[in-house]
């Protein structure tokens, strides 16, 4: 084993350049940027989300929402993403910095969700469609969610929070029972509403008409 330093210098080299353009150089590039406002007085943007909104992370990630949905806007003119009208603007690093886990998504069977609570900010909305997504979009390939819903017998009143079907929805509780969401349903939504990309920052504006 004469070669066995050329052997570990080449280890060595093999580590510590992979180290320097994976991890010293993103840093560089990246590790002091932080939340900006672009005119005095301005709140500083990207916020922490509110509410239960973390929690409603952790179901969509433990629910693998991110296999079928991106959460990455491309710039006008660079795919179609503006024209579908996922975005007004690209979205950039500075857009990610306050979260501990980017969920940038690799594949599109769904719509990009980065800025769905500016697109569709209807909460019934979105309980409808996650309980069944044909009631909201016929015809979609989405899978229901309906295990995050809970059926229920209807004591006094209809509890506020109960799930409005269509008129004529097969799918429908028989008359005295409502369908609700749980926590995880509501956290879901709260996190679903809180992806909203409706500010600029100084590496992007929103795209002129
Ligand atoms: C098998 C792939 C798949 C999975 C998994 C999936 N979706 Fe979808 N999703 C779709 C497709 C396809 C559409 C477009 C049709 C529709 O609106 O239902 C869609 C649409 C949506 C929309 C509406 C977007 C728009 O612009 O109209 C939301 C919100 C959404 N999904 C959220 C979720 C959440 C939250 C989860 C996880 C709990 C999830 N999806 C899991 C495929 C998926």
């Amino acid at each position: 084993m004469k070669n066995l330093p050329l052997l570990f210098c080449g280890i060595f080299f093999c580590i510590a350049f992979s180290w320097t353009g994976l991890i010293l150089s993103s840093q560089i590039q990246f590790g002091s940027l932080e939340p900006v406002a672009l005119e005095e007085g301005e709140r500083p943007r990207p916020q922490k989300p509110v509410g239960f909104a973390s929690q409603g992370k952790q179901v969509y990630t433990e629910n693998g929402c991110l296999y079928c949905h991106s959460q990455q806007t491309r710039r006008k003119g660079f795919g179609a993403d503006y024209e579908r009208g996922w975005g007004d603007r690209q979205t950039v690093p500075r857009d990610y910095i306050l979260q501990k886990r980017v969920l940038l998504g690799t594949m599109r069977t769904g719509p990009d969700l980065m800025n769905i609570g500016g697109r569709i900010p209807n909460r019934e909305w979105h309980h409808l469609h996650l309980y069944d997504p044909q009631i909201t979009s016929e015809g979609s390939i989405m899978p229901a969610f309906a295990f995050l819903y809970k059926k229920q017998k209807i004591e006094d009143a209809p509890s506020p929070n109960a799930l409005n079907f269509p008129k004529g929805y097969a799918g429908a509780p028989e008359s005295g029972y409502e369908v609700v969401p749980t926590d995880r349903a509501e956290a879901l939504v709260d996190y679903l509403l809180s992806l909203k990309i409706n500010y600029e920052l100084p590496e992007s504006k929103f795209a002129a008409e």
